[in-house]
């Protein structure tokens, strides 16, 4: 099995289960509340972890009690986390979630320890990235280790595939095209581009533009409609796959770690993506981030059932 390695963030995810949003001023009572680990870069390592991927993880926790949960989780996946490591007198990451009945979430992230993922832990990690035959990033550590990370991978020909969440506007245009895939949700898709994004069609556009500026593969995911792919392999979309959503959170992670794992494996691009929709479509069946994503064993009795 080919190593992927992941670069970015762990959180601890406090998701309250909520009937509404209180407004300012009000207490509201909510019926539900559970912690779990979370952070976009953890959540994608352990859907690629419980699908067999062999991962590696750089990040960082902090000096508290969450710090020795994370480091226990990475390990009971069988991620390896030598490079994950503590920052002195500096919080965890955490993030506070507000999942309503219908459910969709509200997320707040405080970065924490994440926020200390520099350039130097990259070069730290150098002779165990090389072994890797994909690098996945975020945008939940800080922009300059994302920018060095993608250096990192085209100085030594590792594919390098970039998850731009959360977005921010004014991502450099010179790195973002060195890129082998970017795989933006339609609200990143709109921000990162400056362009309207309300349609198939207005996805499509955006995408063909990140392609003309040297974006080897663009795949847009589509929530319950699929995923779009714009790129060297032409243009098409997988189909979505209608579930009971209970929990929508950590849904894009799940995408992401399961294409990874399935890329890496053999390269096929639509086998990779029509995996991901899946199990991403599976995730949001269950609670939580890491805990609602299934094992393959249950991913492919889940695959039966379609
Ligand atoms: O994508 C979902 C994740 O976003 C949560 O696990 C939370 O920690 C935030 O990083």
């Amino acid at each position: 099995m080919n190593k992927i390695a992941v670069i970015g963030s762990n959180m601890v995810d406090l998701i309250t289960y909520i009937d509404r949003m209180p407004a300012q001023g009000e207490t509201l009572e909510a019926p539900n509340f559970a912690m779990g680990c979370g952070g976009k870069g953890a959540n994608q390592a352990v859907a690629a972890a419980k699908l067999g991927a062999d991962v590696l993880m750089l990040s960082k926790v902090g000096d508290d009690m969450f710090a020795d949960n994370t480091l226990v989780n990475f390990t009971r996946y069988g991620i390896d986390a030598q490079f994950v490591q503590r920052v002195p007198g500096v919080s965890s990451g955490v993030a506070p979630i507000f999942v309503q009945s219908d459910s969709h979430n509200s997320i707040l992230i405080v970065k924490g320890a994440n926020a200390h993922l520099k350039p130097a832990d990259i070069d730290a990690a150098q002779a165990a990235l090389r072994d890797c035959a994909l690098i996945v990033l975020q945008l939940e550590i800080e922009l300059e280790t994302v920018y060095y990370a993608i250096e990192f991978a085209k100085a030594n020909g590792i594919p390098v595939l970039l998850n731009p969440a959360p977005a921010v506007k004014g991502l450099s245009r010179e790195h973002l095209s060195q890129l082998d895939f970017f795989i933006p949700n339609e609200t990143e898709l709109a921000l990162i581009t400056g362009q309207t994004v309300d349609s198939l069609e207005s996805a499509r556009a955006a995408a063909l533009q990140l392609v003309q500026d040297g974006i080897r593969h663009v795949i847009v995911t589509l929530g319950e409609k699929g995923a779009l792919y714009v790129g060297e392999e032409g243009e098409f979309r997988v189909e979505g796959i209608k579930v009971d959503a209970r929990d929508t959170t950590g849904a894009g992670d799940a995408f992401i770690g399961c294409f990874a794992r399935h890329w890496s494996e053999d390269g096929d691009m639509r086998n990779a993506m029509t995996r991901a929709v899946a199990y991403s479509a599976c995730s949001v069946t269950g609670l939580g981030t890491q805990s609602s994503y299934p094992d393959a064993a249950a991913f492919a009795h889940f695959l039966d059932t379609l």
